[in-house]
Order: structure tokens, then C-alpha cells, then sequence
């Protein structure tokens, strides 16, 4: 199958070239984003693959239905940029990587909470200078602290299971809960509940219209002073201006993010030669109690294997009119 792949980093190439040894599909491989401008570079290919950032609208979906495309290959678990309703118009499969590494990103969340409470990137910086002080590195113990992990599906259930490892009392608010985690003794409680009791938030729900800015001004006013809020789910479950507000008066005790709602235009490019056009972003990073990454959760080697194994799996299934059920995603 001819495969256009958006938005490939050096990574991608070196991950889909290694698993394509075992398919053999033609694969090109072009750094644009998908968006309306770039979509006419899938002329003449079956199927399109994206990533996160890529945009699958409308119009853009129109666009590919055009060019050719039959089918929408997700090399990623969340489906918030595809626009399934138009897909489905046009005819257009869509299949997703539901789960290549929960581990990956579970990890990625406990890593930021640990770096922050610990001042682990300005003890970093610091030494480097040779400044040894530890002022402004205190943290706090995680053990017997209440953990709150808002989502245990895949990624949730490893972050409850860890910090239980940890010693922690963990609540949950999932509207599915697991019969599992209930046994290892994690306490599922509605949302308020969870915001209000939790020294630690960490968000792990997929972003749907009832998520979408979950993290509010209203439900911010819940939360404990001290309490960290993590979030490596999507930017926009989180309300970014209302959380500026409450670091700035001392409502919050700090944030760790791997998404950002405006990520797009910034995430995945070296933008270190230029000032940062968005200020919302950069007033984020002037807090001293706010680390954030550039949607790195998904970055392991396993993922990135995983991620590329199934991708072209599931263009292959697809190829032969049998397409994994597990991994097509429908309108609803
Ligand atoms: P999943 O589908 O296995 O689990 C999502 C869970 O959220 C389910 O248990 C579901 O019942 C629950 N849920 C649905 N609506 C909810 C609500 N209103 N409130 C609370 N919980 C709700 O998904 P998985 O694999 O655990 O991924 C979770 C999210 O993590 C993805 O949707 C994606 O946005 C994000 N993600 C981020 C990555 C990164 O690199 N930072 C990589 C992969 C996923």
C-alpha cells in the first residue's frame, strides 16, 4: 500500500522503515503537518498517516478524499483532530493505535511529578553554575499522600498501580470503574470529591466534549493550595488562562504538563531561534513551580516500535478488506 506519512521526524522514519521490512508497503515520508495546505501532497497514495498535531478536518479530509486516500491511519491513541462524522461521508476508514505503551506514558507523568516536587531541573541548572544552595528545592513526601487519577483506562490504571507502589492512598474518577484497581484498594469517588481531597491530579481521560476544559476557573477553586496538577493527557482538558491565574495566586502548588491546548503550532519545532508568539505559553513558563514538556509522554523505544508495528498493521489488515476491529475508529 502507498502510504504518505505527515508530520515524520527522523524517529518515525528510522521506526517505520525498521517495521516496514516485514510489510513492504511504500512509504514517503514528508516533515509538513497535515493541514488544508499540505494535504495535496497524498495525490495518488491510499492512505494518509498522522500524528497528534495533524489536522483532520473537514475540509482537509475533503481535500484527501480527492488526492485519493482511503484510509486515515492514526500512528497514535487519541482521536480529537479527525473529524469522523466527515470521514465516514467520504468514505474514508480510520484506524488508530489504541495501545502501544501505557508504560510509556504512565512513567512520562510519575517522571514530571517526581522532577517537580523534587526541584529536580533547578537543582539541574544549578549545580551546573556550581550553586549548591537548596533553597526553593524543597519537596514533599508522596508516601501516604492521596493521589487522584482522573481516567484509568490503559495509561491511568499503570499510574494507579504505581503510585499504590509508592504508598499512596490513590482516589479515581473514571465513569467505567476497574474491578481491578478497586481490589488493590484504589477508592473511585466523583470528581469534586477527587479534586478537593487530592495533594496530586493527574489527568488520564480522553478529550471529549464533557472533558474538554475539565480544569477550569470554577473547578480550580476545589483544589487544595498545595495540591500538583499533572497532566499528560491533552492540552485542552485544562483551561491554561484559568490555571495562570491560580499559580499566580498561589491557588495551585505547581503543574507539570506534557500537552498544551495551542501545542500544535509549537510542539515537535526548534522555535529557539525566534520569541514565542503565543503568551499564554510563555507566561507559563516564568513559574518556577511549572515544569512542561513537549508531548514526550509517548517517547520510548517501545512505543515507537509498537506504534509503527501497528500502524502498518493495520494498513496491511485494511489491504485485505479485514481491518482490525480494535483499531478502526467510528463515528458515533
Ligand atoms: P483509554 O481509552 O484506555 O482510557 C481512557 C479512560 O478515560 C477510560 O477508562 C474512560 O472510561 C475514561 N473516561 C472517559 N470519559 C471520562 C471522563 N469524563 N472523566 C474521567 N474519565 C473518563 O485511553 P488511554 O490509552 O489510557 O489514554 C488516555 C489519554 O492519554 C488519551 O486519550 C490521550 O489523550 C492521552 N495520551 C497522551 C500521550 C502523550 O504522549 N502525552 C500518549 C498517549 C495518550
Amino acid at each position: 500500500m502507498k502510504i504518505a506519512v505527515f508530520s515524520a521526524q527522523s524517529y518515525d522514519r528510522s521506526s517505520f522503515n525498521e517495521s516496514n521490512l516485514a510489510f513492504q508497503h511504500e512509504l514517503s515520508f514528508f516533515e509538513e503537518r497535515l493541514n488544508a495546505a499540505t494535504a495535496r501532497l497524498a495525490e495518488g497514495y491510499d492512505a494518509a498517516c498522522c500524528f497528534v498535531n495533524d489536522d483532520a478536518h473537514g475540509t482537509v479530509l475533503e481535500l484527501l478524499s480527492k488526492a485519493g486516500v482511503r484510509l486515515l491511519l492514526l500512528r497514535c491513541a487519541g482521536f480529537n483532530n479527525v473529524e469522523l462524522k466527515v470521514a465516514a461521508e467520504h468514505n474514508m476508514t480510520v484506524m488508530r493505535v489504541p495501545a502501544y505503551s501505557p508504560h510509556a506514558v504512565a512513567e512520562h507523568a510519575v517522571a514530571l511529578l517526581l522532577s517537580l516536587n523534587r526541584n529536580i531541573h533547578r537543582a539541574w541548572s544549578r549545580v551546573r553554575e556550581g550553586d549548591f544552595r537548596l533553597q526553593g528545592l524543597l519537596g514533599f513526601d508522596l508516601f501516604e499522600k492521596t493521589i487522584g487519577v482522573v481516567g484509568t483506562g490503559q495509561i491511568g490504571q499503570c499510574v494507579a498501580k504505581i503510585f499504590l507502589g509508592f504508598g499512596c492512598r490513590v482516589l479515581a474518577y473514571d465513569p467505567f470503574p476497574n474491578a481491578e484497581l478497586q481490589s488493590l484498594g484504589v477508592d473511585y469517588v466523583e470528581l469534586p470529591q477527587l479534586l478537593g481531597e487530592s495533594r496530586v491530579i493527574t489527568l488520564h481521560c480522553p478529550l471529549v466534549k464533557e472533558t474538554h476544559h475539565l480544569i477550569n476557573a470554577e473547578t480550580l477553586k476545589l483544589l487544595r493550595p498545595d495540591c500538583i496538577l499533572v497532566n499528560t493527557g491533552r492540552g485542552a482538558l485544562v483551561e491554561a488562562v484559568a490555571l495562570i491565574e491560580a499559580l499566580k495566586h498561589q491557588k495551585i502548588g505547581g503543574v507539570a504538563l506534557d500537552v498544551y491546548e495551542e501545542e500544535a503550532s509549537l510542539f515537535f519545532r526548534d522555535h529557539s531561534d525566534f520569541a514565542i508568539p503565543d503568551d499564554v505559553f510563555a507566561r507559563l513558563l516564568t513559574f518556577p513551580n511549572v515544569l512542561i514538556t513537549g508531548h514526550q509522554g509517548f517517547f520510548t523505544k517501545e512505543a515507537l516500535a509498537n506504534i509503527a508495528d501497528t500502524t502498518l498493521r493495520n494498513a496491511a489488515s485494511f489491504e485485505t478488506g479485514n481491518p482490525d476491529s480494535k483499531c478502526l475508529v467510528r463515528a458515533t
